[in-house]
């Protein structure tokens, strides 16, 4: 009898609720249509957002000096982690070349943080709606997620009275994502300070993902929390996958902002020592970034630009649509509908919207439940060119007139 072949314990704890749903959500757009799919998070997609000539070619001068063929250190070169270093460094708080592990991603560079952090039974706290990976990670190392809420009145601001009531001698970081994955919404300085004074009130260190940073529109201002305080101690992620529009590039960080008593120097030990169980990230890569992250600012304003083009038209075509409040997107590529299921005849929740938009029009949205999110609630991601935005709100509205009550 050959002996049976089973998995480890972190794969029966692996759950991925986004692909949970994802999967089991009918999708079936009609034949005779163009599907048009606001759901990936990934900039590329249609075409329209690009690393631009010069990232493009640091990375060919990279391939061509063969200075990335071999292995890097398991933390990164230091070049690249000096670069990264300059491009994160806030003006009242040290961050050195030391301080910065590169990772393949920052899904890798938040996995990385978890596992050097959370033993089973330790809990982080957790924005909801967001980004449903950070739980993924955190049960697949026996941890757990705590909620706090982030008020869609407020556009979004956490509940930090919420926040403060979740904490317990299990909690072992508070997660703050800023600008928000699903929410598209940018966090003021009050709410940031409101978040540090409950760090700082229980010890607790906070992550801070920040991989959106600077895809800020209007008056909005992004600041990055580490800016904030001095003593509360902060793990920085972020990477090229956004701002520099190059998510397949797989390129994250993990940035450490020690406080003056050096609380996080067993934790520096501890993310070094995990950082080797991968020997290192896209060397290739890494060797362009101190160029990458230099990249002049027309190639950013252009981004932000067609981000800010998008997020306008976004308000502007849902002013009229029945049923639907869109709430205004402050910042990242993200905006979330608000459904008003009791204006409609035959939609149950948020999923029910979703599975009915895609079969009847050919859209596809992801229902806030990918997100940890309560109520119904719907995730536009508005990376597309105007033209395809337009068709694909315009279809939302028709879907919408056809359902009103
Ligand atoms: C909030 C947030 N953090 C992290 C990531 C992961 O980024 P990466 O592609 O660099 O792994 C994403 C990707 O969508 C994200 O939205």
């Amino acid at each position: 009898m050959p002996r049976e072949i089973t998995t480890s314990a972190v794969v029966k704890l692996t759950r991925n609720p986004i692909r949970d749903i994802v999967d089991n959500l009918k999708i079936e757009p009609p034949k005779d249509r163009r599907f048009l799919s606001l759901a990936l998070g990934d900039p590329t997609v249609f075409g329209n957002l690009q690393p631009n000539d010069e990232i493009v070619a640091a990375v060919e001068t990279a391939l061509r000096s063969h200075a990335g063929d071999g292995y890097s250190p398991s933390a990164g070169y230091p070049e690249a982690r000096a670069a990264i270093a300059d491009f994160a460094r806030v003006p009242s708080r040290p961050l050195a070349g030391d301080d910065v592990i590169i990772t393949s991603g920052a899904s890798h560079a938040l996995y990385l943080t978890f596992k050097a952090l959370v033993n089973p039974g330790d809990n982080v706290l957790l924005p909801a709606p967001g980004f449903p990976l950070y739980d993924t990670q955190i049960s697949s190392l026996g941890g757990q997620a705590k909620f706090y809420p982030l008020d869609p009145a407020r556009n979004w601001a956490a509940d930090v009275a919420a926040m403060d009531a979740l904490v317990d001698d299990r909690t072992v970081a508070i997660l703050v994502c800023n600008p928000s994955n699903p929410c598209g919404s940018v966090f003021d300085r009050a709410t940031l300070e409101g978040i540090i004074a409950v760090a700082e009130r229980h010890g607790l260190p906070i992550i801070a993902d920040e991989i959106y940073l600077d895809l800020v529109f209007d008056d909005n201002v992004f600041h990055p929390i580490a800016s904030l305080s001095t003593t509360v101690p902060v793990i920085g992620i972020g990477g090229l996958a956004k701002k520099f529009l190059v998510p397949g590039w797989r390129i994250g960080w993990v940035l450490i902002w020690d406080d003056p008593a050096h609380r996080l120097a067993e934790l520096r030990r501890g993310l070094m020592g995990l950082s080797a169980l991968i020997l290192g990230g896209n060397s290739l890569i890494q060797r362009a970034i101190p160029t990458i992250l230099k990249v002049n600012d027309t190639f950013h304003r252009r981004t932000l630009d067609v981000l800010i083009n998008n997020a306008h038209r976004s308000i502007e075509a849902f002013k009229t649509v029945p049923g639907i409040t869109c709430i205004r997107p402050q910042g990242a590529m993200y905006l979330m509908l608000q459904i008003d299921v009791a204006q409609f005849r035959d939609i149950r929740d948020d999923r029910d919207f979703a599975e009915q938009l895609v079969a009847e029009e050919g859209v596809l949205v992801l229902p806030g439940q990918c997100f940890h999110c309560t109520g119904h609630f719907a995730r536009i991601v508005f990376t597309a060119p105007a033209e395809r935005l337009d068709e694909a709100y315009a279809r939302i509205d028709a879907f919408c007139r056809r359902h009103q009550r």
